[in-house]
């Protein structure tokens, strides 16, 4: 479900300078500078995604939400509230880091894959923060062995048999009842090689990691779209003031009805 042989040709590109970020560089080779489209001029595509594409550890998140910063209904049902365009760059975010994050909210309410089927590229190692081993352990992702999953516990929690495919980390929680320090959970994640980390969700997980202050980037999609009650996006620590808020640097682009905004963090 991609737009044709031009987008093909860039995601391949794309995919190809991904590949080059694992590999050795020799000093002078060029190896270390993204590749050049043919024609000398950048996609969207390439706009979008070499960005997040350069050398060393990347930490990115991402929000599909409703023009009043709703995620989901009071139920949790997500399904979709952005379009299929953005459906697409979700799988290729994930196409593009080494390992997936999501709550533990988000795992019992979507049952989500976290797989990369609407564009080609390979699965990223699964992870889900679960504290209390709330998520039942019939998820998609503890048994379709698409790829390795982590399951983040804290050290009191009794997850009973942990499905094979599926390794068991346990970290201390933060004293407040804030969870795990996202800092610590991204330790954890270098120590396994994975160094670019996409936190996909829901908003309660996304909003720990920007408080935290270690987002690189942050991708909002907003539709047009109006639900008045529902999962909240963002919920961050209070500001009494308006140059109290955050203003990272911003560039937008349309997916399709939806409007898509990179923000970028300086960490
Ligand atoms: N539109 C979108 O882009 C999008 C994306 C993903 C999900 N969703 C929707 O969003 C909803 C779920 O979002 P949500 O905000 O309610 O929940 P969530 O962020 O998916 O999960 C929150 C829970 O995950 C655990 N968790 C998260 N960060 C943690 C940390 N740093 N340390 C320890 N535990 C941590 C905690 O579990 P405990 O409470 O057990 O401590 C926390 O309450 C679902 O309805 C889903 O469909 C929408």
């Amino acid at each position: 479900m991609t737009g044709g042989n031009g987008e093909d040709a860039a995601w391949e590109r794309i995919l190809q300078t991904r590949e080059r970020l694992g590999m050795p560089r020799t000093p002078g080779d060029g190896s270390d500078r993204l590749r050049e489209p043919a024609d000398g001029g950048h996609s969207q595509l390439e706009s979008i995604y070499l960005p997040l594409l350069r050398g060393g550890g990347l930490v990115i998140a991402q929000l599909g939400q409703t023009l009043d910063g709703r995620i989901a209904t009071r139920t949790g049902h997500s399904h979709f509230v952005t379009g299929p365009a953005d459906i697409v760059h979700l799988h290729r975010l994930r196409a593009l880091v080494d390992t997936v994050v999501v709550g533990a909210g988000t795992a019992i309410s979507d049952d989500p894959q976290l797989t990369v089927r609407q564009v080609p590229g390979r699965n990223p190692v699964r992870v889900v923060l679960d504290p209390s081993a709330r998520v039942p352990p019939d998820r998609r992702m503890f048994h379709d062995h698409l790829a390795p999953t982590l399951w983040f516990v804290s050290p009191q929690a009794d997850p009973g048999p942990v499905p094979g495919g599926v390794e068991l980390l346990r970290l201390e929680v933060g004293p407040t009842g804030c969870g795990f320090h996202p800092r610590d959970v991204l330790r954890a994640l270098v120590a396994r090689g994975l160094e670019r980390v996409l936190v996909e969700g829901g908003g309660i997980t996304v909003s720990r990691f920007l408080d935290a202050g270690v987002l690189h980037r942050l991708h909002v999609t907003v539709a047009p779209l109006l639900l008045g009650s529902g999962r909240p996006s963002l919920t961050l620590d209070p500001v009494d003031r308006l140059d109290q808020a955050r203003r990272p640097s911003c560039r937008q682009f349309s997916l399709g009805d939806d409007v898509l905004f990179d923000l970028e963090f300086d960490p």
